[in-house]
């Protein structure tokens, strides 16, 4: 069910947007809901109303919704419909951008990994297996949207074809078979396209009947002159105005000055322009949903996406959400209400009590954590199907020597009769090691994220052959993906609370604790002194973690606990010397640059 209300229109003026008929400037901020636990929605869409925000943009993750082909998931953190109708409620009006390309430091910029198993499919042009496929792809979604268009009484104003084209191609029929399908979806608002303010984005990224948008984060007069010579009519809109930023793993945290901030969104609030904050609130990549970048140096996104927004990751005002509400107020009606700021995070510490050996795991059967594959050739895990996380590949050598690969995605911790013996990691460029002996040799293969902008979307990730013991190819492997919605049961498996007493964790291994809470509040995980892995509270995938940094901890949503008895798990890969799981009172997101 809709939450729809007394149809309306919106359309692009010779200078304005009109909403009825009369000029209307967009206030917007983004928040995905998929990085948001959905029953925080209401909460962060609330907020962003009193912040002064009169519209809520989101991306629209294709991969999330359809891990599989022909499958499109709407359950819990998905159901964009749920969303939309929230931001209907909330009186705020919303702004969709279904891509299929989406960037957004999300996994393969939103294109589903199973898309790039057919090399001849072409991506982000208009070559016909990848047109079909965003066409089965806009039949799910696009009915979604449709029906909450302002014109059928929903909040969906505006509908973004691909995301900064111009970065990468210029394909303009590309462009023209998005907008045949977004129009034959029924969609029937303004279509626009985003890029960055320069004149060879701007013109190969769009087309002249699609209304033109810039994405940056200051200099905002210099950026619209560009882009008004692009968009010669209509309003000219900031649809991401870049307030802060993201982290890789192993850098600093970003953060920007809030004085400067606001006076950047004055500037382009004082010019008459439409925004779209990006972020309003960055929000939290769950999982293994965090993309990557790589321009020569393989970074992957750190699981926080807190962007240094107005909006914590938690969802609580910062600074930038008084400055940047303050300067709204001087262009736009600001509701008096104001949000309350949560007590600190409940601090404690569980013992973890339990602990199981992956080489112990993968034996046991119930639940099976995945099925070994034998292969006379060393397999992608692409070409295996298995898209996210972790594999476990396997070989025998006679004798030592040096083990080489083509290339490691991205990371492998190599072991010899269950011995390590050194990892190779792609942010290294590592590929070759030397291997003491002969013997059974294992590698723990972790796919950190796929890369979501540029040419490398869509490679392969796992072991890319040649895989050579000095020189000689190494032909038979075995290969064991690991079920990731099966590793939180490891732990509870084999070992109950009390039987053993865990002295420190010795990675690859599952380790596990409960605790109980009266009511269930958001909760930080501090992962100081832990090695590289992933933590889950009853059961949900908090995201991963690493000694790298810069966080040290994972955002617990509240509504991800339970009152009562709860349970965390930890698959940690390297070491814990203290088998604690510390709940902190604040996050701690790092070290910044200055
Ligand atoms: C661009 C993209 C976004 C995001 C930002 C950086 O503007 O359009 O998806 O990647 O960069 O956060």
């Amino acid at each position: 069910m809709s939450a729809s209300t007394t149809p309306r229109s919106f359309s692009i003026g010779e200078q304005d947007f009109l909403l009825d008929g009369e000029p209307f400037r967009i206030i917007s901020g983004a928040l995905h809901y998929f990085r948001v636990h959905p029953d925080q929605w209401a909460d962060r869409i609330h907020k962003a109303r009193l912040m002064g925000l009169n519209t809520i943009e989101t991306y629209v993750p294709w991969n999330e919704h359809s891990p599989q082909r022909g499958t499109f998931d709407t359950a819990g953190a998905l159901d964009l419909a749920r969303f939309l109708d929230l931001v209907a409620a909330e009186g705020l009006l919303a702004i969709v951008r279904p891509g299929p390309y989406i960037c957004a430091e999300w996994d393969n910029g939103g294109l589903p990994a199973w898309l790039f198993s057919d090399p001849a499919v072409g991506v982000r042009r208009n070559e016909p297996l990848y047109m079909a496929a965003i066409a089965e792809y806009f039949d799910a979604l696009l009915p979604i949207v449709a029906e909450r268009q302002i014109d059928r009484g929903g909040p969906v104003v505006l509908v973004q074809i691909e995301n900064e084209y111009g970065a990468y191609g210029d394909d303009k029929d590309y462009l023209r078979a998005l907008v045949d399908l977004n129009r034959a979806g029924g969609i029937t608002v303004p279509l626009t396209t985003i890029d960055q303010p320069t004149h060879q984005m701007l013109s190969d990224g769009g087309l002249p009947e699609l209304h033109k948008t810039g994405s940056f984060g200051s200099r905002a007069t210099a950026r619209l002159a560009t882009l008004r010579e692009h968009q010669p009519t209509g309003p000219l809109m900031c649809a991401e105005f870049w307030n802060g930023w993201f982290d890789h793993w192993g850098a600093h945290h970003h953060t920007t000055g809030t004085a400067e901030a606001a006076a950047e969104l004055d500037e382009l609030l004082a010019s008459g322009a439409s925004v779209n904050l990006y972020m309003l609130l960055g929000g939290t990549n769950f999982g293994f949903t965090n993309g990557a970048n790589d321009k020569g140096v393989y970074q992957p996104t750190t699981t926080s996406y807190d962007y240094d927004a107005p909006l914590t990751e938690s969802g609580e005002p910062g600074p930038k959400f008084w400055a940047f509400r303050d300067v709204i107020a001087k262009y736009a009606p600001v509701p008096d209400e104001v949000p309350v700021a949560s007590a600190p995070a409940p601090v404690f510490e569980v013992v973890l009590d339990r602990s199981v050996p992956l080489s112990q795991a993968i034996r046991s059967s119930a639940p099976s954590l995945g099925t070994w594959g034998e292969y006379d050739h060393l397999p992608t895990l692409d070409e295996l199907g298995h898209f996210r996380g972790f594999a476990l590949y396997e070989t025998t050598v006679e004798t030592g020597g040096v083990l080489s690969f083509g290339e490691v995605r991205d990371r492998a911790q190599v072991f010899l009769d269950g011995e390590p013996v050194g990892v190779l990691s792609r942010d290294r460029h590592d590929t070759a090691l030397v291997v003491p002996g002969g013997g059974v040799l294992q590698l723990l293969v972790e796919d950190q994220g796929r890369v979501n902008y540029g040419p490398r979307i869509g490679e392969d990730k796992g072991l890319v052959g040649p895989a050579l013991l000095d020189g000689a190819e190494i032909a038979g492997w075995r290969v064991l993906p690991l079920d990731v919605g099966s590793l939180p049961a490891a732990a509870r498996r084999d070992v109950e609370p009390g039987e053993a007493s865990v002295v420190s964790v010795a990675g690859p291994a599952f380790a596990g604790g409960s605790f109980d809470i009266e009511t269930p509040a958001d909760l930080y995980l501090s992962t100081a002194g832990w090695g590289k892995g992933n933590a889950f509270v009853n059961g949900f995938n908090l995201g991963r973690y690493w000694s790298n940094g810069p966080a040290s901890t994972l955002y617990v949503p509240g509504p991800a606990l339970v009152a009562g008895r709860n349970e965390i798990v930890v698959f940690e890969t390297l070491a814990i010397a203290r088998p604690v799981a510390r709940f902190v009172a604040a996050p701690e997101l790092g070290h910044t640059e200055f």
